[in-house]
C-alpha cells in the first residue's frame, strides 16, 4: 500500500476505534484542532507516563513542575516570540492556499532526494552483487548533477533564511519552479512574516497592555521558575525541570492530522548546566532521548537525527530526532543548546538575579540550559502508525475473515491491556468471567465483552492493540484455567487464572521500559 492511502487508512482507523476526533465535528471540525477519544486518551496518558518516568523518576536530578498557559506579557518580550517566533507565509493566488515559504522549498529538496533515490535503487538491481553506491555516487552524471541541485537549493534557503531574506526566498521558489501542489500553478504572492502566537486579552477591560499570549511552548514556565525550584528542591547544578502542557501555535500550515496542529501538548525538560560543558549535555541528552525512543522496540531504522538548517532565535546548537511517518522522515523531537539566552533575558527584563552560586567554583553565573522538546500528540502518531499493521492470518484465530487490522502498540502504551471474553453469554461463563476481571482491573485496565463471535471480539481488540486476551470456557468452571491469546503472535496458552496474572504483571511492568 502507498504511503498515502496507509495514512489515509490510519487517520480512518483513529476515527473508528475512538482514537483521534476532529475538534467540533458537527460544526465541520476546526481547523489542525483535534480531540482524543476514550482510546486515543488512555494511549496519550501511557505515553505521558512513560517519558515522565524516565525523566523524572528515573534521573534524581530532574524535578517536574506545571506552570500555568498564562503567563506575563514581558515573558514573550523577553523570550523573543513577541519579535521572532515566525514563519515566512506565501499565497497561491489561484488556489488561495497558503503554505510555509520554507516547507515548499523543503518538499521540493525531498522530491529531488527521492529522485536520487530512485537513481540508486535502479542501478542496484541492474548490477545486482557488484553494486557500489559509493562509486555510482562519484561517477554517475545524473545523479551528480542532482547533488548539485541539491545543494545549492540548501544553501539558498539557509541563507535566506539566517539573513531574514524574504525576496531571496520568493526567487528561491521561482528558479526551482516550484507550483501549488492544489491549483498547479506558479502564481504566487510575496513572501511575508506571520507570527505564530495566539493573543487574547486578560479582564473586562480591553487595551494594549492587557494582551497576553497563550504559550507557544511550555520551556518558558520553566526558566521563570528556575530559582523556585532550585532553591525549593535544593538541586545542585547541574539538574533539570521536566513538564508536560499544553502549547498553541497559530499554524500556517494545517495538514497531516495530528502532526501539525494548533492547540497541543508538550513533554519538555530543561536541562541547566556550568557554561563551558553544554557541548558534553547536548551530546549526553541526545543519545539519552534516541535510546528513549528506541526502547520501544519499532524498527530502528525509522529515527534519524537531523542537525537544523536554520537555528531558532533561542539556540546556539539544535537537531532533530526525525521520525518515519507514513508521509516521510519527519521531525519528531528537537535538542536544543540553548546556552544562557533565556535565563540572561528574564533576568534583563525583569530586573530580578537569575544566577546560581555554584559552590565548586565559588562564584555565580547565569547557567546553561541543554533543551528537549517533544510533541505528545506526535508521539501519539509515530506510535500508531508505527503500530498499525494490516495483515493475513489463519482462519482458525479469524473464524470468518483471514485478513486483520492490528495495532502492535508496546503493551506499557496499549489503552487496553487485558480484553476478558467469555466463549458465551450462558451456562455461568459470563460470571466466571466478570469474576476474573474484578481481579485483574485491580492492576491494570481491562476490558469485558460477551457479544459476538470470539473470532469478531478477538478482531476489535487486536485494532485496539490489546496485548492480551482472556477466553473463559466451560472448563474454566471446573479448574480454574483459561486461554491466553497473545495479540502478536496469535499463540495460544491454558493456564491458569493465577498464572495468567503473573505472567500480566511481568508483561507490563514499568521496569523492562525504563531499565
Ligand atoms: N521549546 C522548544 C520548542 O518548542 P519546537 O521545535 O518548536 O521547540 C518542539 O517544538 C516539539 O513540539 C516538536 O519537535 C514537535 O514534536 C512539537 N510540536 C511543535 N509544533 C507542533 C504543532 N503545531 N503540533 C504538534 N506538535 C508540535
Amino acid at each position: 500500500m502507498v504511503s498515502n492511502d496507509r495514512f489515509r487508512e490510519l487517520v480512518a482507523h483513529c476515527k473508528e476505534y475512538g482514537f483521534v476526533f476532529p475538534s467540533s465535528e458537527i460544526y465541520d471540525g476546526l481547523g489542525a484542532v483535534y480531540d482524543y477519544g476514550h482510546n486515543g486518551v488512555e494511549l496519550k496518558n501511557n505515553i505521558r507516563e512513560y517519558w515522565w518516568r524516565s525523566m523524572v523518576q528515573m534521573h534524581e536530578n530532574i524535578v517536574g513542575i506545571d506552570a500555568a498557559i498564562f503567563m506575563h506579557p514581558t515573558v514573550w518580550k523577553a523570550s523573543g516570540h513577541v519579535d521572532a517566533f515566525q514563519d515566512p507565509l506565501i499565497d497561491n493566488r489561484d488556489s488561495k492556499k497558503r503554505y510555509r515559504a520554507d516547507t515548499l522549498v523543503e518538499d521540493y529538496l525531498a522530491r529531488l532526494e527521492e529522485k536520487a533515490g530512485k537513481e540508486i535503487e535502479r542501478a542496484r538491481k541492474r548490477f545486482g552483487d557488484r553494486f557500489n553506491e559509493h562509486m555510482f555516487r562519484q561517477t554517475n552524471e545524473r545523479l551528480q548533477q542532482l547533488e548539485q541541485q541539491m545543494n545549492d537549493v540548501r544553501r539558498r534557503l539557509q541563507e535566506a533564511l539566517e539573513t531574514n531574506d524574504l525576496e531571496g526566498l520568493r526567487r528561491l521558489i521561482d528558479d526551482c519552479g516550484i507550483a501549488d501542489p492544489e491549483s498547479g500553478t506558479r502564481n504566487w504572492t510575496e513572501v511575508r512574516q506571520f507570527n505564530l502566537m495566539f493573543a487574547t486579552q486578560l479582564g473586562a477591560v480591553s487595551g494594549e497592555s492587557d494582551t497576553i499570549y497563550l504559550r507557544p511552548e511550555t520551556a518558558q514556565g520553566i526558566y521563570v521558575n528556575f530559582l523556585n525550584v532550585q532553591k525549593t528542591s535544593r538541586q545542585k547544578i547541574p539538574f533539570g525541570i521536566a513538564q508536560v502542557g499544553k502549547a498553541f501555535r497559530n499554524e500556517i500550515v494545517a495538514r497531516q492530522f495530528i502532526f501539525r496542529m494548533r492547540e497541543f501538548e508538550q513533554m519538555e525538560m530543561q536541562f541547566f548546566v556550568r557554561p563551558g560543558t553544554e557541548t558534553e549535555w547536548y551530546e549526553t541528552w541526545k543519545q539519552r532521548r534516541m535510546d528513549w525512543h528506541r526502547r520501544l522496540g519499532f524498527d530502528p531504522d525509522a529515527y534519524r537525527f537531523k542537525d537544523h538548517l536554520k537555528l531558532a532565535h533561542y539556540a546556539k546548537a539544535a537537531c532533530d530526532i526525525e521520525f518515519r511517518f507514513p508521509f516521510g522522515f519527519k521531525e519528531l523531537e528537537g535538542i536544543h543548546s540553548r546556552g544562557d539566552y533565556d535565563l540572561g533575558n528574564h533576568q534583563k527584563f525583569s530586573g530580578k538575579k537569575l544566577q546560581y552560586f555554584d559552590p565548586d567554583l565559588g562564584s555565580s553565573y547565569v547557567p546553561y540550559v541543554v533543551e528537549t522538546s517533544i510533541g505528545l500528540d506526535r508521539m501519539v502518531l509515530a506510535v500508531l502508525s508505527a503500530s498499525y499493521a494490516e495483515e493475513q492470518v489463519p482462519k482458525a484465530d479469524a473464524e470468518e475473515s483471514s485478513s486483520r487490522v492490528v495495532l502492535r502498540l508496546p503493551s506499557v502504551l496499549a489503552p487496553v491491556k487485558v480484553a476478558v471474553l467469555p466463549l458465551v453469554a450462558r451456562d455461568g461463563l459470563p460470571e466466571a468471567a466478570r469474576k476474573i476481571f474484578d481481579r485483574l482491573k485491580m492492576f491494570c485496565r481491562c476490558y469485558y465483552e460477551e457479544k459476538d463471535t470470539i473470532g469478531r471480539r478477538y478482531r476489535r481488540q487486536d485494532a485496539i492493540g490489546t496485548p492480551f486476551a482472556l477466553t473463559i470456557d466451560q472448563q474454566t468452571l471446573s479448574d480454574e484455567t483459561v486461554t491466553l491469546r497473545y495479540r502478536d503472535t496469535l499463540h495460544q496458552d491454558r493456564i491458569s487464572v493465577r498464572g495468567v496474572e503473573q505472567i500480566i504483571q511481568e508483561k507490563l511492568d514499568w521496569r523492562q521500559w525504563l531499565a
